[in-house]
């Protein structure tokens, strides 16, 4: 079986554990361990019945929630199965413009978005260690080309301040801004670029409802961009590509504000205990994160920890061998629930002592 090229590919763990799908406890897909709430399952349940139908291909129903939400127009949004699907639209735009600029380390499935569709990539590391954190690269015209970046960042958890990435929609011809895991920060700490939408017809913003509402197996993403792009990624995709439960889903969790506090809660308690607990083990170095994971650099090989992981303890990180900028010196955990994370520490702290 071939090395995953993401997260959360379970049949590949239980395959080198040895052991069921329902004894890994995945750290590598970093997914609310809170989830799915009840206001999901019972959406879910009781939209069964529609299932006798096509949905509607405009889903106005979820456009106008998730406007109601963001206090935008319906007209500016448009829902996907999955942040991917939307992604490769998005790729699809980015290829016709004459460079599209990668900041790097990035998420795996840009270059899937992009190469699919023959886009020409130049990558840029930036300094996701310093503070400040700039993005002023010397690009080469801007003003014909694009540009993918993800806030907060996969996989090293960074925020981007929303002044740094309205600088890169002054200078670029279409600027397109992942924002899977915004909503994992309490909407004061938020640098979504939603508010100013509007005022850039050059700005797409793509958001994931699978990793805060823990519904990846069921698929819904949605981007806000200006009406007229969207009304030609409707021309270029399937007719209802995202399905009638999902639409019955995130119509519920859109108005679900306790199991959103209860997540936001959890995860300032949980991630500051991760981050206390692997900064105390030896060989391993935790970066602060604004996200729902934790990026981190390991003096063991990542490809060697994660074996060890998985065979003696059933646990699945995410090693970092498919980020050429990291390599096998860092991995990525999901914070999970407070006792997953001990067992987590336990057994990297049992590695860390047969080691010596
Ligand atoms: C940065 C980023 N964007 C998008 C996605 C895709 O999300 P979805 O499950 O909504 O397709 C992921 C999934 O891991 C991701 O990490």
């Amino acid at each position: 079986m071939k090395r995953p090229i993401h997260g959360g590919n379970l049949i590949w763990a239980a395959n080198q554990a040895g052991c069921p799908v329902t004894s890994i406890i995945d750290f590598s897909a970093s997914i609310n361990p809170l989830g799915p709430p009840n206001t999901a399952i019972t959406a879910f349940q009781q939209g069964v019945t529609a299932i006798a139908h096509y949905p509607d291909p405009h889903y106005l129903q979820l456009r106008l929630a998730l406007g109601k939400m963001h206090n935008i127009s319906p007209d500016w949004i448009f829902p996907g199965n999955g942040a991917a699907e939307l992604l490769t639209w998005a790729g699809r735009e980015l290829a016709n413009l004459k460079f599209t600029y990668l900041i790097v380390p990035c998420f795996q499935d840009y270059w899937r978005a992009l190469q699919g569709f023959g886009a020409k990539i130049k990558c840029y590391p930036f300094s996701w260690e310093s503070k400040t954190c700039l993005l002023d690269f010397p690009f080469v015209d801007p003003q014909s080309s694009g540009v993918i970046i993800n806030n907060p960042h996969n996989p090293t958890g960074k925020l981007f301040h929303r002044d740094i990435l309205l600088s890169l929609l002054e200078k670029f011809a279409l600027v397109v801004v992942d924002e899977a895991f915004m909503d994992f920060l309490t909407p004061h700490k938020q640098q979504s670029l939603i508010p100013m939408v509007g005022d850039y017809p050059n700005l797409v913003i793509i958001r994931s409802l699978t990793k805060f509402y823990s519904i990846p197996g069921l698929r819904l993403g949605y981007a806000i961009a200006h009406p007229s792009r969207l009304q030609q990624w409707q021309l270029w995709r399937d007719p209802w590509s995202v399905n009638s439960l999902a639409v019955a889903v995130g119509e519920a969790v859109l108005n679900d504000h306790e199991f959103q506090q209860k997540t936001w809660s959890w995860l300032v308690a949980s991630r500051k205990s991760l981050l206390r607990g692997l900064s105390a083990l030896k060989g391993l170095k935790p970066f602060p994160s604004a996200a729902n994971f934790l990026l981190v650099k390991t003096q063991i090989p990542s490809s060697q920890l994660q074996q060890e992981l998985l065979e003696k303890h059933h646990i699945l990180i995410r090693d970092c061998l498919n980020f050429p900028e990291l390599g096998n010196g860092y991995f990525r955990v999901a914070v999970r629930s407070e006792a997953e994370n001990q067992q987590l520490l336990k057994a990297l702290a049992k590695f860390e002592s047969n080691q010596i």
